[in-house]
């Protein structure tokens, strides 16, 4: 590498590491927990997906594994949402907090869905199974619809 091009990609690295670490001071807890809770959908959605395959290939271990996974963020989802951890880059609405009580139900209808999930899977009964896949699948974008900007 040519001298110039190594100072301009340390400079280049200075640069964004300031960019990057700036909001983090601005605004810590808020910064954390948001990230957390992306961090959480994201692996929602890579579940969804695994479930999805394994009823292609009637696998209910993994789909009870899955839904499981899915339970327990339902458990602690409410947590992840302090009041005033909205606004960019976040996509949560701010009617999680002027209608608390409607998040409340839309996360125990979450619940209740990977609740029905994981107790058809057990008892390995294909068509359920997929029932309860599909209605699960509705209350992630039935709360997107209300709560997600
Ligand atoms: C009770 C409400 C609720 C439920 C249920 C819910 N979500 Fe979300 N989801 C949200 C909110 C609010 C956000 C925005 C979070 C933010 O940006 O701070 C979000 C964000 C996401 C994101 C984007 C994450 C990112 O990287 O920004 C994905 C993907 C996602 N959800 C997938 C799912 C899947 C899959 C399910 C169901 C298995 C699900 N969600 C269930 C409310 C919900």
């Amino acid at each position: 590498m040519k001298i110039k091009n190594v100072v301009f990609y340390i400079s280049f690295l200075l640069i964004s590491s300031i960019f990057s670490i700036t909001p983090l001071l601005a605004n810590e807890g808020a910064q954390g927990v948001v990230k957390e809770r992306m961090d959480k959908f994201k692996i929602s959605k890579k579940m969804m997906q695994t479930i999805h395959k394994s009823i292609q290939n009637e696998d209910f271990e993994t789909i009870e594994k899955s839904a499981t996974t899915l339970y327990n963020w339902s458990k602690e989802m409410i947590k992840y949402f302090p009041e005033g951890s909205d606004g960019a880059p976040s996509e949560a609405s701010a009617d999680i907090w002027l209608d608390p009580e409607g998040f409340k139900k839309a996360v125990n209808n979450f619940e209740l869905a990977s609740l029905k999930l994981i107790n058809n899977s057990k008892e390995k009964n294909f068509d359920n199974t997929v029932d309860s896949f599909r209605s699960l699948a509705g209350t992630c974008k039935g709360c997107h619809q209300k709560f997600r900007n």
